[in-house]
């Protein structure tokens, strides 16, 4: 597992994060290896949520393991090619933080529920009915793939309570090659 360890973060500013993601189309052993690094770099990197643009891939995919532990694989999650069809409940307001932006965190309001429609590793199409924690940490990564972060989502104040630390992400930000 060293190998798919290596698989880099991408952080906020690049540009990565901010790029249409292209639907999945071969469920086979390299996708499953994708599957493997993103699941190893989300553990290294103690976060309980994983999407493809966060390790510089333009593809929809997430992995997410609600307690982020990784003695715990059988909670091990991958949603392929997923699409939101429902959202519902109240709107409630959770702490949240990401890992492609280390050292923010924000009050996002999101609905309590959702209903996502996916594909797993093997290409069987899925149906699932989220709630709570579990519907947070989808719409989450879920933002991931259609470009969206947390600083899109932040209130007015989270944004100057985080302001120094985005600023610093953003003087470390340096462009990758050409
Ligand atoms: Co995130």
């Amino acid at each position: 597992m060293t190998e798919s360890t290596e698989l880099p973060l991408v952080l906020f500013p690049d540009p990565v994060l901010r790029r249409e993601t292209a639907p999945i189309t071969e469920f086979d052993e390299a996708l499953a290896e994708v599957v493997e690094g993103m699941l190893a770099r989300m553990f290294a990197s103690k976060g309980v949520g994983l999407a493809g643009p966060q390790v510089g891939l333009s593809r929809r995919i997430f992995v997410f393991n609600p307690e982020g532990d990784p003695a715990k694989p059988e909670l091990n999650r991958v949603m392929i090619n997923p699409l939101i069809t429902r959202r519902g409940g109240k709107r409630t307001f959770h702490e949240e933080g990401c890992l492609s932006l280390p050292g923010v965190y924000a009050e996002i309001q999101r609905p309590e529920s959702c209903t996502i429609e996916y594909r797993d590793a093997a290409g069987t199409a899925r149906t699932e009915e989220l709630e709570g924690f579990v519907a947070r940490i989808v719409q989450h990564e879920y933002d991931h793939l259609e470009g969206v972060l947390i600083v899109d989502r932040m209130t007015p104040a989270d944004k100057l309570r985080n302001r120094s630390a985005l600023a610093e992400l953003r003087a470390q930000y340096e462009p990758s090659g050409p």
